[in-house]
């Protein structure tokens, strides 16, 4: 990690607010940490998402990646072990739970996914509500294969994995679904690329949408990004944990960012 990368996770570190939401003066943001950050019930789909994660790290099997993104900071070569990969490109724990509480406190039922991966996040996703139509966008063909085991294994058979490049399928799944509730943003981390996703997405959002972006401190372009978002005029809340970026366009509310620490 460089310094000025370094420089900028310790200002969020230093300016984290509570976890438990202690000096939060915005209602929804409050009720939001009290009902979903802090949330730590062991809902029953946990377990059963997490025995998969659990059966990837241990496949020791090579697979040859089409990687249409930013790429990854530890994996550079084209054949890559599918436990390496469930290691380092998949949503830790922490942070697939959290969209799934998210999505099943807003009760979200259109929902979108850019970056598949081995569909981890994206059965969190589908099973937080099973009546959701949820559509997730990967590149690449043999890692959309194992999402959809992924996905089967756990009896999620309500999300959608399909396969091309973003600028392909990215249009055609929002026409699909005619406005998003929940978006999670999580493939091609590069400047202009999230920023032209956001932009794509953007008319389809409504007054509810919750976007999530991950990793806002992975590179200064996607730190450019993040704070380009932050600032776009519909956006009314904007909410920094460090790995994730969450947007949201509630009217009625006073512009307002928040670090906060989880
Ligand atoms: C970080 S991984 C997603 C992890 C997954 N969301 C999870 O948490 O379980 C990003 C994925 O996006 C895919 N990807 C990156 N850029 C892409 C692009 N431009 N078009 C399609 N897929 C892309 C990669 O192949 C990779 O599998």
């Amino acid at each position: 990690m460089n310094t000025f990368l370094a420089t900028h996770i310790l200002r969020y570190a230093l300016l984290a607010r509570h976890k438990r939401g202690h000096g939060i003066h915005s209602p929804y943001v409050y009720n939001l940490i009290r009902s979903v950050f802090i949330d730590t019930t062991e809902y029953s789909e946990y377990a059963l998402i997490e025995a998969e994660r659990k059966k990837l790290l241990h496949n020791s099997d090579f697979i040859s990646v089409v990687d249409l993104g930013a790429g990854s900071h530890s994996l550079q070569t084209k054949y890559r072990k599918i436990s390496d990969i469930a290691s380092s490109s998949v949503s830790p724990r922490k942070y697939a739970q959290l969209l799934y509480r998210l999505i099943r406190y807003s009760g979200a039922s259109r929902i979108l996914e850019l970056g598949t991966s081995l569909g981890i996040s994206g059965t969190y996703m589908a099973l937080a509500n099973t009546k959701a139509r949820c559509i997730s966008l990967e590149g690449d063909n043999q890692i959309a294969a194992i999402a959809r085991n992924t996905a089967a294994n756990c009896k999620c058979t309500n999300v959608d994995i399909r396969v091309g490049h973003f600028n392909e399928t990215l249009t055609t799944a929002l026409q699909d679904l005619g406005e998003v509730d929940f978006v999670f943003i999580d493939g091609n981390h590069q400047k202009q690329a999230t920023v032209e996703y956001f932009e794509t997405i953007l008319p389809y959002c409504n007054e509810h949408t919750i976007l999530v972006f991950d990793d806002i401190y992975w590179s200064l372009g996607m730190m450019e990004a993040w704070e380009y978002i932050q600032a776009c005029e519909q956006v009314s809340i904007s909410i920094d944990i460090c790995k994730l970026g969450l947007i949201f366009f509630r009217k009625g509310i006073i512009k307002q960012h928040f670090v906060i620490r989880y």
